[in-house]
């Protein structure tokens, strides 16, 4: 596949993984805030099972994408290690996301949702240096 092409279909997967890594969080916090009401626990927990599994499948081929542009096309830079340190940062938030809200629906009690909505910040913490990293390439 041609380099832009590569690129626009890395954007586009990368967008699609973003809209989970943003929107998981938020369903923890509704997690949190739900109460003992069982249907509306199991309809979150299954909401954010579903979102959580979608964004394993965005984020795969986004990667496979990211690391065609950085080896197949030669592109040279520390950047791209250091978005890559970043990444696995945002991933790792993903996972711990993920894994929360298995244990929430199993019935672990969750931190506060003041606490929650704070741990919903970290993604837009780090996706902002990523991409000021992809767009400045500073090193
Ligand atoms: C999963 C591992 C990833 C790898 C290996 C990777 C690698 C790359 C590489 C090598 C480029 C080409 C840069 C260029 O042509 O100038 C690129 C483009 C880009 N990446 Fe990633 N990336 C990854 C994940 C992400 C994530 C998570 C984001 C956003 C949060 C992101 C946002 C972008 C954007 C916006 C571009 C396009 C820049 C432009 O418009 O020229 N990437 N990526």
């Amino acid at each position: 596949m041609p380099y832009l092409w590569t690129k626009l279909f890395h954007v586009l997967f990368v967008i699609a993984w973003m809209a989970t890594v943003f929107y998981l969080p938020r369903i923890l916090v509704n997690l949190a805030e739900a109460g003992a009401d069982p249907a509306v626990r199991e309809r979150l927990a299954l909401m954010g099972r579903r979102l959580y599994r979608f964004g394993h499948v965005m984020f795969g081929i986004a990667l496979v994408l990211g690391l065609t542009l950085w080896m197949h096309f030669g592109m040279k830079g520390g950047w791209v290690h250091a978005k890559l340190t970043l990444v696995l940062l945002l991933l790792a938030h993903f996972i711990f996301t993920g894994r929360w809200i298995k244990r929430a629906a199993a019935g672990a009690t969750l931190p506060s949702p003041t606490a929650l909505r704070w741990f919903n910040e970290v993604p837009l913490v780090l996706a902002i240096p990523v991409l000021w990293l992809v767009y400045f390439k500073p090193f």
